[in-house]
């Protein structure tokens, strides 16, 4: 039997920077109280570091606490702060400058991109349009570098919304606007909204911030479900991008599996179904030893 790893499976670039800095960082602190350094500051994540409760679960153990909210990190009076890929608004680096809390930036440096030229636009007087969901933390952080004139679309109607007039660009020929995408966002979908948006009379500058590796992964799990006859889909039950790369995968493939890990795994489901090619994706935030683990065992018990 034959078992096809996506090589795009699980952590991207900027996630993965981040993850590992944070087990560096556990690792380091529990070095000093080896050591029997006093006053090591505990470590910190603002909101969790990836979407995946199994290393949630584990950096709790490594003593890494998550903070929920700018309210708890106000409250907060010492001890040191990662911030995650997704990236953050200014008020943070303002509550943790103003309470003298040390951090480490670890936002994507293509997030980190879009929060410059959103920026950049606004002061320039532009009005920003963020193609994007506005609850997703990432969105969030954008939205906290453009300024007050500053709009989240995410769907069809809200575009048509927005053309139908926006009180603050009473006069179309006066404003300028710059539209920026979540990195997450799909790119039909974004161009799509672009048209609906570029019907209107205000001068648009377009910025595609889409980042590839989404995109790649979603492509090359595509390919794979076409030539298997079962497909592993691994990633937290809470992971969209898993959830999106599920729906790919089973449109392609019939006999496809979502697992949060090994556990989840029917092995005499697979065998039943004599399989003789198996695929296995996994998402965003899937750590590489679930993957590997799932690997191994279908490996084995074929
Ligand atoms: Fe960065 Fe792209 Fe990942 S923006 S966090 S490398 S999906």
């Amino acid at each position: 039997m034959e078992v096809k790893l996506a090589k795009t499976a699980g952590f991207c670039f900027g996630v993965k920077r981040a993850v590992d800095t944070v087990y560096e960082q556990a690792r380091q602190r529990k070095e000093r109280l080896d050591a029997g350094e006093e006053n090591v500051p505990d470590i910190y994540t603002f909101g969790p570091v990836i979407h995946n409760e199994e290393v949630v679960k584990d950096l709790e153990k490594k003593g890494v606490k998550v903070l929920r909210s700018e309210e708890e990190l106000m409250e907060l009076r010492e001890g040191h702060v990662i911030i995650r890929s997704h990236g953050v608004g200014k008020t943070v680096y303002d509550i943790l400058e103003k309470n003298n809390i040390g951090y480490t930036d670890m936002t994507c440096p293509f997030v980190k991109k879009i929060h410059d030229i959103v920026k950049r636009e606004s002061e320039a007087g532009k009005y920003i349009i963020i193609i994007g969901n506005p609850e997703h933390p990432e969105v969030k952080g954008i939205r906290g570098w453009a300024g007050n004139r500053v709009s989240v679309i995410e769907s069809e109607a809200e575009a048509r919304e927005f053309c139908l007039g926006n009180t603050e660009l009473k006069d179309e020929s006066d404003n300028k606007i710059c539209i920026v995408s979540q990195t997450t966002f799909n790119y039909n979908k974004f161009k799509y909204l672009v048209e609906i948006l570029m019907k209107t009379r205000y001068d648009i500058s377009v910025l595609n911030t889409i980042c590839n590796a989404t995109k790649e992964r979603q492509t090359e799990a595509e390919h794979i479900a076409n030539e298997v006859d079962a497909m592993i889909v691994i990633g937290d039950k809470h992971s969209s991008n898993t959830q999106k790369l599920f729906e790919i995968c089973k449109k392609a493939c019939e006999n496809t599996y979502y697992i949060q890990t090994l556990d989840d795994l029917n092995m005499n489901q697979l065998k039943l179904k004599s399989v003789e090619a198996v695929g296995i994706t996994a998402g965003a935030s899937t750590p590489n030893n679930i993957i590997e683990e799932v690997q191994n065992n279908v490996r084995l018990n074929f």
